[in-house]
């Protein structure tokens, strides 16, 4: 493959992260938040300004934890489908009753749409940050604060994303973020939870080791859902370097677009103009009869050209069996998702390189 759909730079850091690796192993505290995690906390906290980080063992624990220290069992969470299958992941196993509602241009959760699935059994809206573009923050608060209903960010794509000037992390909503290796920075696998509330945070601390306190008592039912050392001194070396990616990939989504513009039949994701996006992928959707050929087609071309192409997300979340939804309809959501064709981007790119992918596609469109 000449361009693969992710490229994770974590290679960089060998070097300067050997000493670390050296120290943790050597000193017997391998887990349990110790030096490296307190330190990742730390730098986290300092780079997103937020009250509370509270890392944990994957994004899909940390949303679990919240969703269930929030109190949603027995209660539905009103969720998109145009998601990973881990944001219902981690609706499934705290309440096990999904309302799926559609998203808008933007790829994320439509308020209005939103508002028309709240009802008196609602436990939490549970919005995603889609490819790291902010979710419609107020309009949600709006609703969350009117209703009195807890909101939630899966931000696993949103690490050093923005919203009207303020971080991620930092939007006064507890926020989940991922760090696999398909994202900005990993620690190879691990999440960060991000609150400005103590007692909620303090709740997760707990919950994060077993549910058990200092006296070995267990007030809420809990996890292993620890970072370790050794992923913590991965992730705490990428920190520094967060403000770089975002700032290259808005680089090269530019690029992407400049090229891109203009051809019949592609569109992009909507990022309104106060969002900055972290662009953990870049997706273009396909109209078929505009373009001249569909998704599928087009992407069996790229891969066989060298280009790694991925199709974020499809099938949408209502349509795998594990959550099927027949009776919801999501017109947007299927829209996007029939069409949808993520391209690579990462880190660090080439504009030769970029180039070569969107030349690679306008020859395989209308002549
Ligand atoms: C939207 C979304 N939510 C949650 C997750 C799960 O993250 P993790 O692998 O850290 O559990 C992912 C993973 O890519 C994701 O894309």
């Amino acid at each position: 493959m000449i361009s693969p759909i992710i490229r994770p730079n974590v290679n960089r850091y060998v070097d300067s992260l050997m000493p670390d690796l050296r120290v943790i192993l050597s000193s017997n505290m391998l887990t349990n938040v110790n030096n490296y995690t307190s330190r990742f906390e730390d730098s986290i906290k300092g780079l997103l300004g937020t009250r509370n980080v509270v890392a944990v063992s994957s994004a899909t624990s940390g949303l679990m934890l919240v969703l269930e220290a929030l109190g949603v069992r027995g209660k539905e969470v009103v969720l998109p489908s145009f998601t990973f299958a881990a944001t219902a992941a981690s609706a499934y196993w705290t309440s096990n009753r999904l309302a799926f509602a559609d998203i808008d241009d933007t790829f994320t959760l439509d308020p209005t749409k939103v508002r028309e699935r709240v009802n008196d059994r609602t436990g939490a809206i549970l919005a995603v940050h889609m490819y790291g573009n902010p979710v419609h923050v107020n309009k949600l608060k709006e609703i969350s604060e009117e209703k009195g209903i807890p909101l939630i960010i899966d931000a696993a794509h949103a690490i050093g994303a923005s919203y009207h000037g303020k971080k991620c992390g930092n939007l006064g909503i507890p926020e989940v973020f991922s760090l696999s290796p398909t994202k900005l920075i990993t620690s190879v696998e691990g999440g960060i939870i991000t609150t400005d509330d103590d007692e909620l945070a303090e709740k997760l601390r707990i919950m994060r080791n077993y549910g058990l306190d200092k006296n070995y008592e267990s007030e809420i039912p809990g996890l292993n859902a620890r970072m370790s050392e050794v992923h913590a001194a991965i992730g705490l070396s990428q920190v520094d370097d967060i403000d770089k990616f975002v700032t290259n990939r808005n680089e090269y989504v530019k690029l992407y677009k400049n090229e891109l513009n203009g051809i019949p039949g592609l569109s992009f994701q909507k990022i309104p103009p106060e969002h900055i996006s972290s662009h953990k992928d870049f997706s273009i959707i396909i109209n078929k009869n505009k373009f001249g050929s569909d998704r599928d087609q087009l992407g069996r071309e790229l891969t066989d050209a060298g280009i790694g192409v991925k199709k974020y997300f499809y099938p949408p979340v209502h349509r795998l069996n594990a959550y099927r939804d027949v009776n919801v309809r999501l017109p947007i959501t299927d829209i996007v998702s029939n069409n949808v064709l993520s391209l690579p981007i990462y880190n660090y790119m080439e504009k030769e390189e970029i180039e070569f992918i969107t030349k690679s596609i306008i020859t395989r469109g209308n002549k």
